[in-house]
């Protein structure tokens, strides 16, 4: 292994699931690409995403405090590549091409209709987490398809791998590691020490 104690941009700990992040302020609606989310507490229900001030996403989540977190099938891949490659500020990303919004429940900001699942979240903390601001937010209402689940996902989700590059999963390659198995290895691990 290299070893590198300065990094710029580090690419190592990818695959990450793709999320666009929608929002909406007075009437203004924006989409954006984001790769570092993550699930932060199951009680209370708790979703984070890290946004750089410089995008228009962030301004827009900044005044609203509310955010709706979408995820995509490997067959809308090209949506990840096209939010995160415009800018609000430029563009009306709602106006082109197969775009297909729906009104949030509990937030204005919208929901991908056509995503597998998607959070709707409202602001109750931030953090400035060096240059991105990461914002916490309390989801509020779930969205799934629920032909994309069976138990867990089913279908094949954009996954991010870094440098304009995506990858799905083979689900035909899922294991389940139950704890049942987890307690027999460790007998077998006791009893053989
Ligand atoms: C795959 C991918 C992942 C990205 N992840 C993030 C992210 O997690 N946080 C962030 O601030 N920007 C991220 N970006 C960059 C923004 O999506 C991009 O700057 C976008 O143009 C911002 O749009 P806006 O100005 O309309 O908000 C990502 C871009 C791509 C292509």
């Amino acid at each position: 292994m290299i070893f590198l104690e300065k990094v710029e941009k580090y690419i190592f700990h990818y695959p990450a699931n793709v999320a666009i992040i929608c929002c909406e302020f007075e009437g203004r609606i924006n989409l954006m690409t984001a790769a570092w989310h993550t699930q932060l507490s199951h009680d209370p229900p708790l979703y984070g995403v890290s946004i750089s001030p410089k995008r228009l996403t962030h301004d827009i989540i900044m005044s609203s405090k509310e955010f709706t977190v979408n995820f995509l099938r490997y067959d809308q891949s090209r949506l990840a590549a096209f939010f995160g490659k415009t800018s609000g500020r430029d563009i009306d990303k709602t106006n082109v091409f197969d775009v297909y919004l729906m009104q949030g429940k509990n937030v204005k900001a919208p929901i991908l209709k056509d995503g597998y699942a998607a959070y709707e979240c409202k602001v109750t903390d931030l953090r400035k987490t060096g240059d991105h601001t990461f914002f916490i937010g309390l989801i509020v209402g779930v969205h799934y398809d629920p032909n994309a689940f069976a138990t867990v996902l089913n279908v094949q989700p954009t996954l991010y791998l870094g440098m304009d590059n995506y990858v799905t999963i083979d689900l035909s390659s899922k294991r389940i590691h139950d704890e049942k198995q987890v307690k027999d290895y460790l007998s077998k691990w006791v009893q053989g020490a």
